[in-house]
């Protein structure tokens, strides 16, 4: 028995970096895919070659941010396959235009607010009734390491993650009755192609990674447990995956 069979799973940015990684995984693992993502022509390609494996996906376009479109990309997910039984939050990330609050461009605050907090929360206020409807989900989180330790260069990201991780503790206290668990992940430096580009190798937090920077797949390994039924006493968690840079 694979580990999501006959689950479905959405996934917000799935059209590159982890939350492409994460739906691969997923769908090696026997889980449906509805891969949401502003990028229409990525997620096309993911869910291209998770169909030429032998698994089914549905590329959607949409803009998280956007509470029209996030009603969009769910229908057509429940319209193809019935059910999301998953939901992982991985659209997002950090700009060059963040830095210390004294010098942060004012409208990349609000930005990441929108795209990376209040796009969690309009995926998950749409998403946790028709899992409560359905017995149950499982609800992933990105958040950063950002959120858990003291970093610098990046307060509006930090401030948006740290939204994260707070709300979705509290969407955990507040589903668990109805078998819906929400986790958050807290990666480190995840050497995806956009981060690669943006975050250099003599930046302080990639040099606190004591096991080195995390591959995409390091991170989908971790979502992918979140989202099975082997974790299904697990809820309200931060899992970091950061190289061990938070005890460093
Ligand atoms: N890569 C890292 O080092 C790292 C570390 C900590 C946290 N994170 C978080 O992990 C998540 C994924 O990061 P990544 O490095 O894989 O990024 P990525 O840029 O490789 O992929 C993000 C995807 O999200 C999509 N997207 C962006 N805004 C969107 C929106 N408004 N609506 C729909 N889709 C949207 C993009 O088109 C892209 O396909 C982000 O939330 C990021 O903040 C990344």
């Amino acid at each position: 028995m694979k580990r999501l069979e006959g689950k479905t799973a959405l996934i917000t940015g799935g059209g590159n970096g982890i939350g492409k990684a994460a739906a691969l995984a997923f769908a090696r693992e026997g889980a449906r895919l509805v891969l949401a993502d502003l990028q229409l022509a990525a997620a096309e390609a993911v869910a291209a070659e998770i169909e030429a494996e032998g698994g089914k996906a549905l590329a959607v376009s949409g803009d998280v941010s956007d509470e029209a479109a996030v009603d969009a990309m769910v229908r057509a997910g429940l319209d193809r396959f019935g059910k999301i039984d998953v939901l992982f939050n991985s659209a997002g990330g950090g700009s060059t235009k963040d830095g210390p609050v004294t010098e942060l461009a004012l409208d990349e605050f609000w930005r990441t607010i929108r795209v990376d907090l209040f796009g969690t929360l309009l995926t998950c206020r749409r998403l946790i009734p028709e899992m409560v409807a359905a017995g149950g989900g499982a609800i992933i989180n990105i958040s950063s390491l950002r959120a858990v330790i003291g970093t610098h260069g990046a307060d509006a990201y930090t401030a948006s993650k740290g939204g994260v991780l707070a709300m979705s503790r509290a969407m955990a206290m507040q589903w668990a009755e109805h078998g819906v668990r929400v986790n958050v992940l807290a990666p480190g430096v995840v050497l995806t192609e956009r981060v690669a580009a943006f975050i250099k190798p003599d930046n302080p937090i990639y040099q606190k990674s004591l096991l080195g920077p995390s591959d995409p797949e390091d991170v989908a390994a971790m979502a992918l447990f979140l989202a099975s039924d082997e974790a299904r006493k697990v809820t309200g968690t931060v899992m970091r995956v950061d190289g061990g840079a938070s005890i460093y």
